[in-house]
């Protein structure tokens, strides 16, 4: 039995897509939508539309891929439109937003509760690829200023999608700053590995045309970055919850985020690569795993991980 609960809706499996695959049009999100991801997000939106960067701007990898798409989007007011439309019996929705200032974010979000959806609002502070924008979630002070706005401006529970931390100093200090906003109810971790480079040996180049051929890196590359993160801040965070990203192309990945502490778990790279079929897959691999090892629910056994 892969149902499951998140921050109290029924879910029928604990799976989705990661906010930039395959959600950026109407097409691809009812295609997720009529998929077996028990819940799905809405490519980040800035205030208006953006084309983006020059392509190319994503390339598979032996082990994953890189990416710097530059927030390509329809503008906030397409993904609203979609919101109003979406079947929140078949599953939940989330927003995912990226403003490019932090007035934009609060016109945004001010849209977004002007609109009465049950559509989830997933702040994303970690968009490693518009030229000369920093992230907000490596500026400890930005990141506390744009929790106290958006905390004050939007009256419903919401949740951050943050880069990949690599200190342990940095996980209590961002896990201190997220506590003391208690309308952040959940935290999905990990955005990519922000700004990796890989090289083509023929013709002895870069493989994405922006940025020099620097890009966020994403698939097998980075789980064990995302299963430290989901773990350190499912341990720092106790009153909150969170959403795995970051390797998960097979049911043990998946398996692992739930262990770690996720309570869903979102789906890039593979996803991207395989469209949305995948979670058929995805769901036979977890149950076979529960199935062997005598775990009925996703309760027995998530957050459970054991130390040494
Ligand atoms: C883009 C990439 C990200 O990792 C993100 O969080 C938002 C946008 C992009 O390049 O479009």
């Amino acid at each position: 039995d892969l149902s499951t609960f998140f921050l109290g809706r029924p879910l029928t499996a604990p799976l989705m897509n990661a906010s930039g695959v395959w959600c950026n049009v109407n097409g691809q999100l009812h295609a997720l939508a009529e998929s077996e991801a028990g819940a799905m997000v809405t490519k980040s939106c800035t205030l208006l539309r953006r084309d983006g960067n020059p392509e190319p701007r994503y390339h598979t990898l032996s082990m994953g891929s890189i990416n710097s798409m530059g927030l390509p989007n329809e503008g906030h007011q397409y993904y609203l439109d979609y919101a109003e439309r979406h079947d929140y019996e078949n599953k939940p929705l989330f927003f995912s937003v990226a403003g490019l200032t932090l007035d934009d974010n609060l016109t945004i979000v001010a849209q977004i509760q002007d609109a009465y959806t049950p559509a989830l609002l997933e702040l994303n502070l970690s968009c490693p690829n518009v030229p000369g924008k920093a992230q907000i979630g490596y500026d400890f002070d930005a990141l506390d200023v744009i929790l106290a706005e958006i905390s004050s401006a939007y009256s419903r529970p919401f949740g951050v999608k943050l880069p990949p931390y690599f200190d342990t100093a940095h996980f209590d200090e961002v896990a201190d700053i997220l506590n003391r906003y208690e309308k952040v109810n959940f935290i999905t971790c990990i955005n990519s590995i922000g700004n990796g480079l890989m090289i083509d040996m023929d013709s002895e180049t870069v493989l994405i045309k922006p940025k020099q051929g620097f890009g966020g890196i994403g698939g097998e590359y980075v789980l064990p970055t995302a299963l430290a993160n989901v773990n350190a801040f499912h341990s720092r965070c106790p009153k909150k919850s969170i959403i795995g990203c970051g390797g998960v192309s097979t049911g043990e990945h998946v398996f692992m985020h739930l262990l770690a502490g996720a309570s869903l778990v979102q789906v890039g790279t593979a996803l991207y690569e395989q469209g949305p079929e995948i979670f058929v897959r995805l769901k036979t691999e977890l149950a076979t795993i529960m199935q062997e090892k005598g775990y009925k629910t996703i309760r027995e056994f998530q957050g459970k991980l054991k130390t040494l």
